[in-house]
């Protein structure tokens, strides 16, 4: 339904904190839904994604896409081998470090920087600016967005960090993840919002940013 070839997602952001892990997984998830096959690979030692598949089993869920813990410098030599059979891989990254989010960047086709409605985590983001500036040097076709996460539902401060990163490079998605209690309690369990209840605002925030991520790469 989506493209035919492998589309290498990779969430991305040295400031920690900011909703990585958590819009990659609820991502992942929806892609799965949709009837995809997704590779999920977690290159952070901390393995949120795999404790989060870990609780999944535990709960006894099914399956809802592989996750593989690869917290090491390297995948972009790996990548091509180890997503054989799936229709998109979605990268998982650690905060405070370089090398393994550096090799990563080579390994993406979109680069999704999630970042918090603050002051503090805009200017953070010259970090990760550096990282993909360098990575662009090898990559001219990678594309990079900004996703606007753990926006405080009824507050103007989404708007007003789209306004401070209006007309920059990365472009800033329209889709926002907002702050739910609802993601941190599903992630817990194991689970996405969508299948915790698929008629949520969450579930519907996810699904448009799987629409807006997919059809980027469109
Ligand atoms: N949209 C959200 N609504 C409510 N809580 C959230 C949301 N996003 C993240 N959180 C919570 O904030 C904390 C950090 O989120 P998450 O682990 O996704 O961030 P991260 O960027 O991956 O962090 P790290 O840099 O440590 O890997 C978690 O406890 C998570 O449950
Ligand atoms: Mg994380």
């Amino acid at each position: 339904m989506y493209c035919v070839s492998v589309t290498v997602f990779d969430f991305v952001n040295q400031k920690g904190g900011v909703g990585k892990s958590t819009s990659a997984v609820n991502f992942a998830g929806q892609l799965a839904l949709d009837g995809n096959r997704v590779l999920f690979v977690d290159t952070d030692p901390q393995g949120t994604a795999l404790d989060w598949s870990a609780a999944r089993v535990t709960a006894e869920h099914p399956t809802l896409f592989t996750v593989v813990g690869y917290p090491r410098v390297g995948l972009h030599k790996e990548l091509l081998e180890m997503s054989r059979g799936y229709d998109h891989v979605v990268i998982d990254n650690p905060a405070r470090a370089t090398d393994i989010p550096r090799s990563n960047l080579l390994a993406a086709d979109v680069v999704v920087i999630p970042v918090q409605p603050s002051p503090a985590d805009i200017w953070a983001t010259a970090e990760v600016l550096k990282l993909l500036d360098e990575a662009s040097v090898f990559k001219e076709d990678l594309i990079s967005v900004f996703l606007v996460s753990r926006r405080i539902v009824g507050t103007q401060l989404g708007k007003s960090v789209r306004a401070a990163l209006a007309g920059s490079t990365p472009k800033v998605l329209d889709a926002t993840i907002g702050q739910r209690i609802v993601y941190a309690e599903s992630f817990l369990e194991g689970q996405t919002v969508t299948e915790v209840d698929p008629a949520s605002a969450a579930a519907e925030e996810i699904r448009d940013l799987t629409r807006e991520l997919v059809n980027l790469n469109g």
